[in-house]
């Protein structure tokens, strides 16, 4: 192995084509060698400038000889299948959130990579390496604050495309509360609950948004999240922490304040998820490098950050989301037991 590890990133769209501009100008360690997308023009238009091999099959750019590790930046949909070949491969892949679309093919997956005896699967929940989130999440399992009781989630996008309906942004936006939550309380979520509200006059016709979802975690702790996608204004994403001996708040979106003439002040919100959590993917994407190259080097685990269990940790808790959505229930999520 060369001291760089050769990338084949899979899907350049918006997270490839930014992955592949972290890993070219922000990243250590690594270079992408190869691009694979269904779209030849895109995969040129991407792979070109940085003289990586355009590869149309992603099943032959994760086999290649000039690719030691792979970022899979492809719909969630076509996940399994390619994380289930860098597995084949002995390959360590970090993968775009969903690892798969559904519980059971994530827990396969999961099963699979345990038979394997190396953990080489990494899932781009990329908030673990948020600043914000690191620091509370510290603060918490320091235990400063006592036992955490209650989390209140906010997730606001200022606009999404038309298909986005009730069902996506649980499996889409909810996702990353999933996680997070998990990362944060340091335990599983047993059952989810979804309330659709008055929706907003941008919503689709029976799409319900904002909604407001409940995750009850196994200690008993309650997790809410306002999922609100449309609201017009811009990238809100807020945690608050409610524990017994105090309460933590992140996502205040503390950047310039300015005051005028007339008695006013203020500030900006962030206007996307880039550009709010892009110290996050690129500190993930140097972690993820660093391990890659370790585990290679090794022949042991190459993953540092949330894996293929986290991946069928949100899959399972989504599923229940959704449930929930469509029977208007409080859902079990059933997760398997880890052992
Ligand atoms: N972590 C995050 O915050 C975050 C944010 C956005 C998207 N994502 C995830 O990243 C992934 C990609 O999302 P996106 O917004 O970049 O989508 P996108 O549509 O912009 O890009 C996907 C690209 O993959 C290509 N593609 C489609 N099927 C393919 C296949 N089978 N093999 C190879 N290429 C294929 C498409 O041509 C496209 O260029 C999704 O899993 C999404 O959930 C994560």
């Amino acid at each position: 192995m060369n001291d760089e590890i050769r990338i084949a990133v899979l899907g350049v769209g918006k997270m490839g084509s930014f992955h592949v501009e972290s890993l070219t100008r922000r990243t250590r360690g690594a270079r992408v060698t190869v691009v694979s997308d269904v779209s030849d023009e895109q995969a040129h238009r991407v792979g070109d400038p940085i003289g990586a091999r355009v590869v149309a099959d992603p099943a032959e750019a994760i086999a290649a000889d000039d690719v030691d590790a792979v970022v899979i930046a492809t719909p969630g949909s076509a996940h399994e299948a390619q994380v289930l070949a860098c597995l084949e491969a002995g390959k360590p892949v970090l993968c775009e959130k969903p690892l798969t679309t559904e519980a059971a093919t994530a827990a396969a997956v999961y099963r699979r990579e345990t038979e394997l005896g190396r953990r080489l699967i990494q899932v781009g929940f990329m908030r673990r390496f948020d600043r914000e989130y690191a620091a509370l999440q510290q603060m918490i399992a320091g235990g400063d604050l006592g036992a955490p009781l209650m989390l209140h989630c906010a997730h606001r996008n200022p606009a999404v495309p038309e298909f986005f309906d009730s069902e996506f942004m649980i499996r889409d936006s909810v996702v990353h509360e999933a996680d997070s939550a998990r990362f944060l309380l340091g335990e599983e979520i047993a059952a989810v609950s979804v309330v659709r509200g008055r929706p907003t006059a941008e919503a689709p016709a029976g799409v319900s948004d904002p909604m407001l979802v409940l995750f009850e975690a196994e200690s008993g702790a309650l997790v809410t999240i306002e999922i609100f996608v449309r609201t017009g204004i811009a990238y809100e994403v807020r945690t608050e922490i409610v524990a017994e001996r105090g309460s933590a708040l992140i996502g205040l979106d503390q950047n310039v304040v300015t005051k005028r003439a007339g008695g006013t002040w203020g500030g900006t919100i962030t206007p996307d998820f880039v550009a709010r959590f892009g110290q996050a993917y690129d500190d993930q994407m140097q972690r993820w490098v660093d391990a890659a190259r370790a585990g290679i080097a090794s022949g042991g685990d190459a993953v540092d950050g949330p894996g293929s269990w986290d991946g069928y940790a949100a899959a399972a808790i989504c599923e229940a989301g959704v449930a929930a959505v469509v029977k208007g229930e409080r859902i079990e999520t059933g997760m398997e037991d880890r052992s």
